[in-house]
């Protein structure tokens, strides 16, 4: 019905102004409800040495020693090579049994309201300070991967993570051109605020959706443009808006019907766990979906890599609705188009570190 009004209504249009002015219409409903990537990085707030600490905190990120066992880095599961996911299935350090849920990409994290699937972390520098990369014994059946280990357990591991840091030299001189007011700039509250500075560059602006909402009509195909019709007509839009057209708000996962229990694993909680509320269950942050082509698996379980099966259960679970084959296609084709170019990274060298005593031999 809703269908038939659409396609009439457009019929009209072609009729009275031609394809032109139907365009103009749907980039004016698009413009109100998403926004294009800005082509440079946020700066954090209170931040006036950014290009120091930027540097600094691309060294962590790629640096193992940030973590207890020197044996995972940010940028092991969040692959800049890879949209800032490790494109496994579940996040596991090094065993299947880790982790309870799908990578979330780091790629324009910067303009989400909140991190993680059940927001549990305000921002950036947040994510960094409530968690550490910690042994696998404390990671086993922590939802989250290692960064969801509650900061009262890991109080200990930052602390060695930070005496590691400050046996290095190279480290200690990059901490003070960072902080340069800072007495003892080598702390856990500074590592955040690096990296969560680092993590701010990795935005992807130009993506052929950004490019056609600035006004390149060239930017979207026939179908990508029926896409985006549908994703705002069926209703997707009403919670995938926004420049990250996902990340600022809270949706259960099965508004109208239950996903499969593959899909929607029955222990995991979701916001109840953070809120304590029972209406909560099963709410989880609506993700990102910049870059949604090359960040699969989907979903907080990480349960599937098709992104076609990815749109039939949202309109099923989220609007009750079943979608046609071709408007699948038209909207998947839609999903493409928020594909932007990858940040430019220069690999950080990292610091040596310093000479130690040769062990001696046995006898
Ligand atoms: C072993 C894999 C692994 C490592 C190592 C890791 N993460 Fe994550 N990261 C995850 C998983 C899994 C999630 C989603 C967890 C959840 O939502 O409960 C996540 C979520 C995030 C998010 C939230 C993104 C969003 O859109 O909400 C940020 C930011 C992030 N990680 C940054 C980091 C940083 C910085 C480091 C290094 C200090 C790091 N991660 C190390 C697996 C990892
Ligand atoms: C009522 C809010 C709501 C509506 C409407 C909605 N979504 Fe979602 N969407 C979500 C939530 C919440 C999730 C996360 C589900 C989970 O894994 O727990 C999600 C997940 C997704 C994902 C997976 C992203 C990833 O990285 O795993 C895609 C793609 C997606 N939605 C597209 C769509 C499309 C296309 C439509 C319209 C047919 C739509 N959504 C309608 C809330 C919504």
């Amino acid at each position: 019905m809703k269908l038939r009004l659409v396609s009439t209504l457009s019929l009209l249009c072609v009729l009275l102004g031609g394809p032109a002015l139907a365009e103009e219409g749907l980039r004016d409903k698009a413009k109100g409800l998403f926004q294009p990537i800005p082509q440079n990085a946020p700066v954090l707030p209170g931040d006036t040495t950014a290009a120091e600490k930027t540097a600094l905190g691309k060294m962590l990120f790629f640096d193992p020693r940030l973590s207890e066992n020197q044996d995972l880095s940010c940028s092991l599961c969040h692959n800049p090579s890879m949209a800032g996911v490790s494109g496994q299935f579940l996040s596991s350090g090094r065993h299947g049994e880790l982790g309870g849920r799908n990578v979330l990409t780091v790629f324009n994290a910067v303009f989400n309201a909140s991190q993680y699937w059940d927001g549990r972390a305000a921002g950036l520098k947040e994510q960094v300070e409530a968690s550490v990369m910690s042994s696998p014994a404390a990671l086993l059946k922590t939802r989250g991967g290692p960064m969801a280990i509650p900061a009262a357990a890991t109080a200990s591991a930052k602390q060695h993570v930070i005496e590691r840091l400050k046996t290095i030299p190279g480290y200690v001189d990059v901490f003070k051109k960072a902080f340069p007011d800072a007495a003892d700039p080598v702390n856990y509250d500074n590592v955040a605020r690096a990296i969560a500075q680092f993590e701010a560059t990795l935005i992807t602006p130009g993506a052929p959706f950004d490019r056609w909402l600035k006004g390149d009509d060239a930017a979207l195909s026939p179908t990508q443009l029926q896409g985006l019709a549908l994703f705002i007509g069926k209703g997707c839009a009403g919670c995938h808006n926004g420049v990250n057209l996902g990340g600022s708000g809270y949706a259960r996962f099965g508004v109208v019907q239950s996903p499969s229990v593959d899909l929607l694993p029955p222990d995991d909680w979701g916001r109840a766990a953070v809120t304590k509320k029972v209406e909560d269950k099963y709410v989880f942050k609506i993700p990102n979906l910049r870059n949604v082509e090359l960040t699969a698996p989907y979903f907080h379980s990480g349960s599937t890599d098709d992104l076609k099966e990815v749109v039939a259960v949202m309109a099923s679970a989220q609007l009750g609705v079943a979608l046609a084959p071709e408007e699948i296609a038209s909207i998947e084709a839609f999903l493409k188009s928020l594909t932007g170019p990858a940040p430019e990274i220069v690999l950080p060298m990292l610091p040596p570190n310093p000479p130690r005593a040769l062990a001696k031999p046995a006898n």
